[in-house]
């Protein structure tokens, strides 16, 4: 493994740097409020650095997925606020990312000064990886910097593309990611768990299938739990499944490897009837289940199995919640897992966006080792795919 050189290991004092942040973040629905902005938090200890290093920094990102049109609702005008705000001082915004009035912003930027241009992907350029867009970008700065961990996933023009113009580093936030994701999978602290849920098995099969190699167990939760069931002969009721993952779940169930992890299933779960959140809610044990119950939640046996063996695990890997978290009475297992993991002293990393979500909805966030800003990027780095944001950058041997 190669490690990227980052902002701390190159002199860029006084330079202007094209810095790509993912300011990809929820709005309350319909209007220009910001509903969380930990994305932008997670970018200022990089900000900060450079400021102090007498930069000039010209900021990007895209919002949402304009598919290369201009759209009002997803600019970036209400972030340069929010930003300006949180860093306490002014944040200049140009309706632009490529245009002679974003060439003329940025050359005029004094030492320590910020501007946000406008969404990236107003332009077909940026997702296309156009080489001619990348090569405007580049000519707003003298150094890239990539920060965007949430995006490195990407093959676009302003985390590919433009490190063929600029010499390109790492900022902090990516390289943090990057190094405690890594880190987890080539050298855990065992006992290793990996609690995994959500609503499909697609979505997490493969890191799966490379996790088995390396952890002690895998605890299942959430809507992908139902397929697992459903591969080991249980009754799931009326719960959605993906029937074509049996067989892929019933290999890795059947798996007789001896190094690989152990594949927990809830042993009991919350069902309803209907899908409501006013509906009767019930614990019954899994097998047990009426032909008309659907899966909400796992059941407090599980959520107690699964708490035990969180204590006794030094590293934990957690992505997808356990059941319909954002339902009080289907809450009960992602919340006993997120407190089993706040009351330990193991090495907690938590990724996906409707996981980190619920660690926030709890109240939990602080104490976690690692939460990610990244969902698709922190699985396919969890995969073992390279991602094109992180391989693209200058790496620390060949300088
Ligand atoms: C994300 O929210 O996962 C990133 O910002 C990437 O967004 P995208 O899936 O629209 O590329």
């Amino acid at each position: 493994m190669t490690s990227r050189l980052t902002i701390e290991d190159v002199e860029i004092s006084g330079r202007r740097a094209l810095v790509r942040v993912d300011y990809n973040v929820p709005f309350q629905e319909g209007t220009s409020i910001i509903s969380d902005d930990t994305r932008i938090k997670a970018s200022i200890p990089t900000l900060r650095h450079l400021i102090d290093k007498g930069c000039s920094l010209v900021l990007c990102s895209h919002l949402g997925r304009p598919k290369g049109k201009r759209d009002p609702q997803l600019s970036l005008k209400p972030i340069a606020k929010r930003l300006s705000k949180i860093l306490e001082q002014e944040v200049q915004f140009v309706e632009d990312c490529v245009s002679e009035s974003a060439a003329a912003a940025a050359s005029k930027l004094g030492k320590g000064e910020i501007l946000l241009l406008e969404n990236l992907r107003f332009h077909r350029g940026e997702e296309e990886n156009n080489l001619a867009f990348a090569k405007q970008l580049s000519e707003l700065a003298e150094v890239y910097i990539n920060d965007a961990f949430g995006a490195a996933h990407r093959a676009h023009a302003s985390i590919l593309g433009i490190t063929k113009f600029l010499p390109s580093y790492a900022g902090l936030l990516l390289d943090k990611e990057v190094n405690y994701l890594e880190n987890a999978l080539s050298h855990p602290k065992l006992p290793f768990t990996a609690i995994l849920g959500g609503a499909k098995v697609s979505d997490k099969i493969k890191v799966m299938d490379r996790i088995a190699k390396i952890a002690d167990n895998i605890c299942i939760g959430g809507g992908m739990a139902a397929t697992f069931l459903a591969a080991s002969n249980k009754e799931i009721g009326n719960s959605s499944i993906e029937a074509d993952f049996i067989s892929q779940a019933q290999t890795l169930l059947n798996e007789n490897d001896p190094t690989n992890a152990k594949l927990i299933l809830p042993i009991d779960v919350v069902v309803v009837k209907t899908f409501q959140k006013d509906s009767d809610f019930l614990a019954k044990s899994a097998g047990d289940l009426d032909y008309d119950d659907i899966i909400v939640d796992i059941g407090p046996t599980t959520a107690d199995y699964y708490s035990s063996i969180i204590q006794k695990s030094n590293t934990i890997l957690w992505n997808g919640p356990m059941g319909v978290y954002e339902w009080e009475k289907a809450s009960a297992g992602t919340h006993s897992v997120a407190k089993a993991l706040a009351n330990g002293n193991m090495l907690s990393i938590i990724g996906g966006g409707s996981t980190v979500d619920a660690v926030n909805f709890f109240g939990l966030q602080a104490q976690m080792t690692h939460i990610s800003t990244g969902g698709g990027a922190s699985l396919e780095l969890l995969e073992g795919r390279e991602l094109p944001g992180v391989v693209s950058l200058r790496e620390k041997t060949k300088g």
